[in-house]
């Protein structure tokens, strides 16, 4: 019987013809939830016998994914013969219905195609880069965002994300830094677990939704020098407790696939990795889900001196654990991986063992029930108001003020009636959405200069004057993905705009400047060697400041660049990132006090690049009392601590209260603090607390983050913050014992507003060390 898939939106019960056996399946409208869902064992027998009927090169298609724009009309070919399981980087969605309708009909099982596309903060809605959200410390809202992105994206066809990014990034060189959650373990596995949660629902299948894919399996945030792609070599108790925590947390959160990444780890590609994939990740974790490879990450296996040929690249990624290869056309697995059969190089269980989980998948979101999208659906969700609220809302919550001199800010209402607004990034769209943006319409973005117009006084009058031009040295090569590409201007023209932003912050009350980075400046291959602001900004901001006006510095950016200059100069410097759509409008809010800064730094910002990597939880060693001169020609602490940020009041805490002096090991001890509001102003003050560990079996970090609230106190009030610290918690991977372990030790205890917090007691873990 062939398989007859009824037209989308008709509400039926189909009879389908699948697993050789007759299954009825309610079949919904898209975006309902009348889905009932199946348990694992009807999911593991439907993909059982749709398996048993599979030829070898129809299972090596559904291991295999291109992009649709680089694979072209071959792709549309190898989805018609079964030879294709999945495709990403289409995001239109009568093009998805197309090809998904060569996949139903035309090949021979009609298994549904995988959509995947990298939503990493946004569809159409653009919310905050992900490194802002880290520094929202408020996992809910993150988990919010993600729910949107999700919901805009399904609704369009795309099924799977590849996000969220998890790398711990102590180097902010490295470009990739934007799309992860900073320098450290405890608030990047919050973010990692909210993440999966906003993308997938409460499982796997839930209506609306979509598959997250936990990226890069492991270790690419600690590519040498800061360079995009080149190897990590990471100690194992660095690995254990620092890199994959995350991960962890997002195999623990459910999601449904991880992605392995591109670099050696420790001289073994992580995509032929088999100790990684297999043993950390399905032995230890028991991940039930699929893995994918980075984008040609397999046939890179040959390129980093590790396989033979593409052959046995597509041999040893598969037998490393990977279950799909992700090409940019002609897939090393639909093309080798029938023959390596026959060649006995890998066996047929091994193959099927490989197809399951992602047959599993389909099974699970329903495409064999509801394989389309509801194309005249997609506008109305595309265009829900209230994804442009929740994006705002982020990215309020995002931003971290970092100097504040004079109360500058917040301004008041016709305080200043003539503003100047200066910088490259002042009314640039796409800059204000950020890179990995696809499927947004970047029109809707409200520039600075946008939402500075919206939210001033009337009577107000906002001038522009870009100032500089700015630009990578080596183009990215992803430009042609995004956005237009500005001409350049002529060294008099450049000469003239720089004159003209100066005598226009001259004539004005006050300049705002929005200086940083473009968008093409961070993301993948955007790695740099300076952490100075790009080209002539530094130049224009000192020519500002010299005008005498009041300055506040706005930074669009996502990693710290070298603020020593402007953090002694500039009286207000807000770090609003990349704010996506609604940024403009949040920034404005926050310059006029609508809002009340409360986002806290994600990483530890250094004075210069030559202190990377700086990050707050290193070991404490030989004259520790010399910290901060480990340097002779600069301080060798921080310029702004990691967990830093201001607000447009203060907070002052109190009573540090641990319930019991002494805990026997393998017990939990509670821990309170008061916070009081001691400014004029209602406000968020995210409460940290960190410990130290005072002797062990391995030596510990000088501070780790092992809790965080964000709470919102109004003006004079107090609030009491109580966190447990579980044995868990106590519980790090030694590398003097090579295992997990709790020790007998006292403890330090600090909480506070950031990572520098004074306020201080102890208690002590009594008792044998735990193995775990
Ligand atoms: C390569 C990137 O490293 C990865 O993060 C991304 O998901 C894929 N390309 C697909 O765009």
């Amino acid at each position: 019987m062939k398989l007859f898939i009824q037209p989308l939106f008709m509400r039926a019960s189909v009879c389908m013809l699948l697993a050789g056996q007759l299954v009825a399946v309610a079949q919904s409208k898209p975006g309902t939830k009348a889905r009932s869902v199946s348990t694992e064992a009807q999911v593991r027998q439907r993909a059982m016998g749709l398996l048993k009927q599979m030829t070898v090169e129809e299972k090596a298609g559904q291991l295999s994914q291109v992009f649709m724009f680089s694979a072209g009309p071959a792709a549309e070919k190898a989805v018609s013969n079964g030879a294709l399981g999945s495709v990403l980087f289409v995001k239109d969605p009568a093009q998805i219905n197309k090809l998904q309708r060569a996949a139903i009909e035309n090949s021979r099982l009609h298994i549904p195609l995988l959509f995947g596309l990298d939503v990493i903060h946004g569809f159409r809605t653009v919310f905050p880069v992900p490194i802002a959200m880290a520094a929202s410390w408020d996992p809910q809202m993150v988990e919010g965002a993600q729910a949107v992105a999700a919901q805009e994206a399904r609704a369009s066809g795309v099924h799977w994300t590849f996000g969220p990014m998890l790398d711990i990034a102590r180097d902010p060189r490295w470009g990739r830094i934007v799309e992860g959650a900073g320098e450290d373990p405890y608030l990047g596995s919050a973010m990692a677990a909210a993440q999966v949660r906003g993308f997938q629902g409460d499982h796997l299948g839930t209506p609306d939704r979509i598959v997250a894919c936990a990226k890069h399996f492991a270790g690419y945030g600690a590519a040498e020098g800061g360079r995009d792609y080149d190897a990590s070599e990471i100690s194992d108790s660095q690995l254990w407790n620092v890199y994959l925590p995350p991960f962890k947390a997002a195999v623990d959160a459910g999601t449904g696939s991880v992605m392995s990444a591109y670099m050696d780890l420790n001289g073994v590609p992580a995509t032929g990795n088999r100790w990684l994939v297999q043993n950390v990740l399905r032995d230890d974790w028991h991940f039930k889900g699929f893995v994918v490879s980075d984008a040609d990450a397999v046939k890179n296996l040959k390129t980093h001196g590790y396989a033979v040929d593409l052959k046995d690249a597509a041999v040893r990624a598969l037998s490393a654990g990977v279950n799909m290869e992700m090409a940019l056309a002609k897939p090393a697995f639909a093309e080798n991986l029938p023959q390596a059969l026959k060649e006995g190089k890998i066996s047929t269980a091994q193959l099927d063992e490989a197809v399951l989980p992602i047959l599993e998948t389909k099974i699970r979101l329903g495409l064999f029930e509801n394989p389309y999208v509801d194309e005249s659906r997609a506008k109305q969700v595309l265009e829900a108001s209230e994804h442009r609220t929740e994006a705002l809302h982020a990215a309020e919550r995002s931003a971290v003020l970092l100097r504040n001199e004079g109360t500058l800010l917040p301004l008041r209402p016709s305080q200043y009636n003539k503003i100047a607004l200066i910088g490259p990034m002042g009314d640039s769209k796409v800059d204000t959405a950020g890179p990995w943006t696809f499927a947004n319409d970047v029109q809707e973005t409200v520039t600075i200069a946008g939402g500075l117009k919206q939210v001033a006084p009337a009577g107000t009058t906002i001038d522009f004057a870009p100032g500089v031009q700015i630009s990578r040295k080596f183009p990215s090569p992803f430009s042609g993905l995004m956005g237009k590409k500005e001409s350049n201007w002529t060294d008099e023209q450049a000469k003239q705009e720089f004159d003209k932003a100066v005598t226009l912050a001259q004539n004005s009350e006050i300049a705002i400047m929005v200086l940083g980075e473009k968008q093409d400046m961070d993301g993948e291959s955007a790695s740099r060697s300076s952490l100075q602001l790009p080209g002539d900004q530094q130049k224009l901001l000192e020519a500002v400041v010299s005008t005498g006006k009041p300055v506040i510095l706005l930074l669009m950016t996502a990693r710290p660049l070298d603020l020593l200059w402007a953090s002694a100069h500039v009286p207000s410097i807000l770090d609003i990132w990349y704010p996506g759509t609604e940024g403009g409008l949040a920034v404005a809010n926050l310059l006029f006090g609508e809002a009340v800064p409360g986002g806290k730094l994600p990483f530890t910002w250094p004075r210069n690049v030559g202190q990377v990597p700086l990050f707050y939880a290193h070991y404490s060693t030989h004259e520790p009392q010399n910290q901060a001169k480990r340097y002779w020609d600069e301080e060798s602490t921080p310029l702004f601590p990691f967990g830093y940020g201001l607000s447009y009041t203060s907070f002052a805490y109190s009573n540090l209260h641990i319930d019991r002096p002494v805990v026997k090991i393998g017990g939990s001890v509670n821990v309170s603090v008061d916070i009081e509001n001691t400014g004029g102003a209602s406000g968020d003050e995210v409460v940290q607390l960190y410990i130290h560990q005072k002797s062990g079996t391995s030596s510990r970090p000088v501070r780790e983050l092992k809790g965080f609230q964000r709470v919102a106190i109004a003006a004079h009030q107090k609030s009491t913050v109580q966190f447990t610290l579980t044995a868990q918690d106590l519980t790090y991977w030694s590398s003097a014992t090579k295992s997990w372990i709790q020790d007998p030790a006292e403890f330090d205890v600090w909480t506070g507003g950031d990572s520098s917090a004074l306020l201080h007691d102890v208690f002590r873990v009594n008792g044998a060390a735990q193995g775990r």
